[in-house]
């Protein structure tokens, strides 16, 4: 019964009501009729198939059907079941319910992922990597939809769609490989700088992670922690894997996308198999609200990291992934995360990526699933948690509602399903201190001007070898461009950044080296501009 809580299962289990066993029985229709389903019904051993035949026509059917558009980003990943165990009490900075108790266990489901490439491309392309989380809690899903790289290209959803047209295989033949492909998103880079800090990480090492293991995972935006009596924090998530963080070197990632195209997906499948499943903690930065414009740059914009001398990591628990899907199109193509699933105790920011993502993922999910009813499926219900709503219909509708008064308030149905805040006192809520208020604009806060001072502590804070991986990177890829505008602007780019950088690149491209640019230098190189308020410390 739906409207009943299901008894606890373990992680990795709780799908299992809906498993189907086809070792006995014999073939059926989808109606359930038996059938023999190897030849289609003809008139006469050498005559013309017949329409009548059902069993031809459903079977041909589904197949032609067995096809949903595969994610806009993010279409190639691989995910698993496991359990998150949080350390402690957390109640003094969240109400979240999964982080009240120390030992609390709540079951999860990872999807690792690459942005770019389609469903079907190498698992070791060079690309920023998805590190996306569901928590099963008691009190609703909740998915950490983040990244492994802590900062993003842009700090305005409104431009993702530029991003990403930029970023993807040539329009006119589809090859990612293409110099047109190569043209087109460096020609994106370079003009907007606020690419600059996720770009110098994605040619780091974080470009071709080891395995999808060997990874951290960032939240990237500033959220709110919210507390009972309604006093809020800001925050940033953190996974910090515990296999320890590594990298391949490009020549590894070239050799293994042609000898095993799919080598991510395979570690980590072979990795639980053998009962040696990864795990990582997961931490936050907690700042106050009162510190978002106190470091230098703004908490709200997601092109930058906060130091973790200016706001340590506090580590809130553990995951370890434990069961591998079983069934990938039913568990990993068909969970639908989002940003927007939050849970009490946890609220957004108003970072205005973050807000234009809380639409996207919705959007593009009813387009996935051709419907509304996706959060049905087995992998997006809530575990132990019923589900009373006044939703209704909508294509594949799985429930079976008796209410016959969906609407509030109603007295026929005795008011039910009543408010949450009315019946258990403990109701979703937005965190109460948050304001928003200011005339219309269609313009960025100059708090987020600063492009280049983050990618320059960044490349600062590398070792001579890394920052020489970083370059190599640099190189090979800027040395596919076909457009000399296009390698002028990249030059300049990374020149407001660092002169060691563009003078290194312009090696590779045969051009001059650039002059340093001083108008974009602070004196110091691990210091930056403090662009908006010169008498706040700078980072
Ligand atoms: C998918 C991360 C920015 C649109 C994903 C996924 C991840 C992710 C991990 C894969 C989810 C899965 O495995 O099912 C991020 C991060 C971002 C970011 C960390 C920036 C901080 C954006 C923005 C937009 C966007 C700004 C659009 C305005 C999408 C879409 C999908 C997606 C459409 C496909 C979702 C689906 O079909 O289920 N993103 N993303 N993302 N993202 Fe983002």
């Amino acid at each position: 019964k739906r409207d009943e809580p299901a008894p606890a299962a373990p992680s990795g289990q709780f799908l299992t009501e809906f498993e189907v066993d086809d070792n006995k029985g014999f073939l059926t229709s989808d109606v359930g009729g038996p059938i023999e389903d190897q030849n289609s019904l003809r008139a006469g051993a050498r005559g013309s198939t017949l329409l009548e035949d059902f069993i031809f026509r459903q079977k041909i059917q589904h197949f032609d059907h067995e096809r949903v558009p595969e994610r806009a980003v993010h279409a190639r990943g691989a995910g698993a079941f496991g359990t998150f165990k949080s350390y402690g009490d957390w109640s003094n900075i969240t109400a979240a319910s999964f982080l009240s108790a120390p030992g609390k266990e709540t079951p999860v489901f990872v999807r690792f992922s690459t942005v770019t490439g389609s469903r079907g491309s190498a698992d070791t392309a060079r690309d920023v990597h998805g590190f996306a989380t569901r928590f099963y809690t008691d009190e609703g899903n909740f998915d950490i939809v983040g990244n492994n790289i802590p900062v993003f290209f842009i700090q305005d959803a409104i431009q993702f769609p530029d991003l990403i047209h930029a970023v993807k295989p040539s329009p006119d033949n589809e090859i990612p490989q293409a110099a047109t492909a190569h043209d087109s998103a460096w020609d994106f880079f370079s003009q907007q700088a606020s690419t600059m800090h996720t770009l110098f990480w994605a040619m780091a090492g974080s470009g071709i992670p080891r395995s999808y293991r060997h990874m951290d995972g960032f939240g990237v935006h500033a959220f709110r922690f919210v507390r009972d009596d309604g006093s809020t924090k800001l925050i940033k998530w953190h996974w910090k894997t515990q296999q320890g963080k590594a990298s391949l070197v490009w020549e590894e990632a070239q050799v293994l996308a042609g000898k095993n195209a799919d080598a991510h997906r395979q570690d980590l499948f072979d990795a639980i198999e053998s009962g040696n499943g990864p795990s990582w903690e997961l931490a936050v930065q907690v700042v106050d609200e009162d510190k978002a414009l106190a470091f230098g740059f703004d908490l709200l914009d997601p092109t930058k990291l906060i130091p973790e001398e200016l706001a340590p990591l506090q580590k809130l628990g553990v995951m370890t992934l434990t069961a591998n899907p079983t069934n990938y199109f039913a568990e990993t193509e068909q969970i639908m995360f989002q940003p927007g699933h939050i849970v009490r105790g946890i609220d957004f920011t108003e970072d205005p990526l973050l807000q234009g993502r809380i639409f996207s993922y919705l959007d593009t999910q009813l387009n996935r699933h051709g419907g509304p009813n996706f959060e049905q499926l087995p992998i997006n219900r809530p575990v132990n948690t019923p589900i009373h709503n006044n939703n209704r219909d909508g294509a594949g509708q799985n429930f079976i509602h008796k209410n016959k008064f969906p609407y509030t308030p109603n007295s026929l149905n005795n008011g039910f399903p009543a408010q949450a805040n009315q019946t258990t006192g403990r109701g979703f809520f937005t965190a109460p201190g948050r304001a928003t208020t200011g005339n219309l604009v269609r313009a960025l806060s100059p708090t987020f001007d600063d492009h280049w001072t983050q990618p320059r502590l960044f490349y600062n804070s590398l070792t001579p070898v890394e920052q020489q991986f970083l370059i190599n990177a640099m190189r090979f890829e800027a040395s596919h461009l076909t457009s000399d505008q296009v390698k002028q602007k990249v030059l300049a780019q990374l020149n407001r950044v660092s002169n060691d950088v563009a003078k290194r690149v312009a090696v590779a491209l045969g051009l001059p080296a650039p002059v340093p640019d001083p108008t974009f230098y602070h004196d110091n190189v691990t210091q930056g501009i403090s662009i908006f308020n010169s008498t706040l410390p700078t980072v």
